[in-house]
């Protein structure tokens, strides 16, 4: 069953075009990798299924998503999709966290904007840092952004995108700052979100990760789509010279 389908999307900043008929879909359940180089417009990507993009981006084609047009959604009905049904990593936690509120009430509070009469928030927050695989979340949750590494703040932004247990989820390189033990326990976590039938788009520099974890692959190169596959084609049998390049330089 499909998920999310994107079909021809073009997207400029300005008059600068970054994405070029990006064309993919994601059923229930699987775990999409796009991997690229750097500025190819993966995370342009996400920012146009997550509607973030900024006021001077122009955005064209489909972006359908359990049956709806969210190009063409209105500013409520993507707040109201907006951590609820996508729930997203950012690449850069550090930008994203605020650092005057304690980490454990931005995440209830992603929980409180959609579900405002629930008493239970703190306890969901909780949870959810838990499932980040964020060690004594009640110790956790009293502290500040500065006062936590790199690899735990990236785990409270992890923690945020699932605290509403949303179907999507989508993750911008989020093992980049974490060690090997800890980046093997993110893996493992999204294949248990995967076996709750969630769906993952994970961008990533990194093969290893594609390897341990992907469905499919698209490639992505200056905007374009230059080869997609299931994990296995990709690794066996690329086809573009870029892809090969990419592994080539990875493995
Ligand atoms: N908000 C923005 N305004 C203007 N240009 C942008 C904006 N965000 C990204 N770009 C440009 O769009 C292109 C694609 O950027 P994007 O961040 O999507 O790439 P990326 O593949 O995620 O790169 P990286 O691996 O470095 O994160 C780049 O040329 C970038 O400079
Ligand atoms: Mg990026």
């Amino acid at each position: 069953m499909t998920l999310l389908e994107v079909k021809d999307l073009n997207l400029w900043y300005g008059n600068r075009q970054v994405l070029f008929g990006v064309d993919f879909t994601l059923g229930k359940g699987e775990i999409l990798c796009i991997v690229g180089e750097s500025g190819s417009g993966k995370s342009s990507i996400l920012y146009s299924v997550m509607s973030l993009l900024p006021h001077y981006a122009k955005v064209e084609g489909k972006i359908t998503f359990e049956g709806e047009n969210l190009l063409l959604a209105g500013e409520d009905k993507k707040r109201s999709i907006r951590g609820r049904k996508i729930g997203m990593v950012f690449q850069e936690p550090s930008a994203y966290l605020d650092p005057l509120f304690t980490v454990g009430s931005q995440v209830e509070e992603a929980y409180k904007i959609h579900f405002p009469e629930d008493a239970n928030s703190k306890e969901k927050a909780l949870q959810a840092m838990k499932k980040a695989g964020i060690p004594d979340p009640e110790e956790k949750y009293r502290l500040y952004p500065h006062q936590l590494s790199g690899g735990l703040k990236q785990r409270v932004c992890i923690a945020t995108a699932l605290v509403c247990d949303p179907p999507l989820i989508l993750a911008d390189e989020p093992t980049t700052a974490l060690d090997v033990s800890v980046q093997k326990r993110i893996l493992n976590l999204f294949f248990s979100l995967k076996e709750e039938g969630r769906s993952v788009i994970l961008v990533t520099h990194d093969f290893g990760v594609v390897a341990q974890i992907a469905d499919r692959v698209i490639v992505l190169k200056e905007g374009h789509i230059v080869e997609r596959g299931s994990v296995f084609e990709i690794f066996d049998n690329p086809k573009d010279p870029y892809t090969k390049q990419l592994l080539e330089v990875a493995l």
